[in-house]
């Protein structure tokens, strides 16, 4: 990775009607702490609590030092702190990485999460230049999948993984996880869940840029 680029990443400041996105700071864990939780269990593993002093200071340095990671907040206009997004998986050298957001659950919904990739991706593909942008979604979220094809993610098939322990739901028994069955199955002692695999290429962004 060139210092030109660490330069500008730890100088990032991008800004949108409504949003900031700026480098992830040590008190963010505490403005994530003060966050609603998602009432739903299948959001469950976006809830944290009760974490001491060390795990806080983990949680930072783990996200600001993995070279592979560019992790970046997302602010309102006003400083309050709407969500995350960031960059995993980055291969400097072929120049793709994988994304991932979320926001606390009661900036949801508002259309903060389009807004925010909105405005990170002309960073990504014009300034970075990177080629590639790929991300994995549950297929039930229906709520990410459409933010990210409003931001013009193709859908590029599905694959099984391993359902989140941390969302302790009965899915083949409770009645109300009935339409959302058909995208889990079980094998063996596990139950695996369905994910929509999404890529935006450089291409595809320079050919739609103007329409997004
Ligand atoms: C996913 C996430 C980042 C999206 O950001 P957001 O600000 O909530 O989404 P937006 O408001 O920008 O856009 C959501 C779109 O989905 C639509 N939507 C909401 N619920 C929906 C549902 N159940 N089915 C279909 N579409 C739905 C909204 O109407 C909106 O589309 P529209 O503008 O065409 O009306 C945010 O909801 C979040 O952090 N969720 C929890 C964590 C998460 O799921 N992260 C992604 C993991 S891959």
């Amino acid at each position: 990775m060139g210092s030109y680029l660490i330069l500008r990443i730890t100088k990032l400041k991008l800004k949108g009607e409504r949003i900031v996105i700026r480098p992830l700071k040590r008190n963010d864990i505490d403005k994530r702490l003060a966050w609603q939780e998602y009432p739903d269990p299948l959001y469950a593993h976006y809830n944290l609590k009760d974490i001491t002093q060390a795990q806080k200071r983990e949680w930072y340095k783990k996200r600001k030092k993995d070279p592979k990671m560019l992790y970046l907040a997302i602010d309102d206009l006003k400083g309050e702190l709407l969500g995350f997004l960031n960059l995993y998986d980055i291969d400097w050298e072929n120049k793709k990485a994988r994304l991932g957001i979320y926001l606390g659950y009661e900036y949801t919904g508002k259309g903060h999460g389009t807004e925010s990739i909105k405005n990170f991706l002309p960073y990504y593909f014009e300034r970075m230049k990177f080629r590639e942008l790929g991300l994995d979604v549950a297929s039930f979220n229906l709520r990410a999948i459409r933010c990210y094809l409003k931001c013009g993610f193709k859908l590029a098939g599905t694959k099984f993984n391993k359902h989140d322990p941390r969302s302790k739901i009965d899915i083949f028994g409770d009645e109300k996880y009935k339409d959302i069955r058909k995208y889990f199955k079980k094998e063996g002692n596990e139950i695996l869940v369905q994910f929509e695999e999404m890529r935006m290429t450089d291409e595809i962004w320079y050919k739609n840029r103007t329409l997004l």
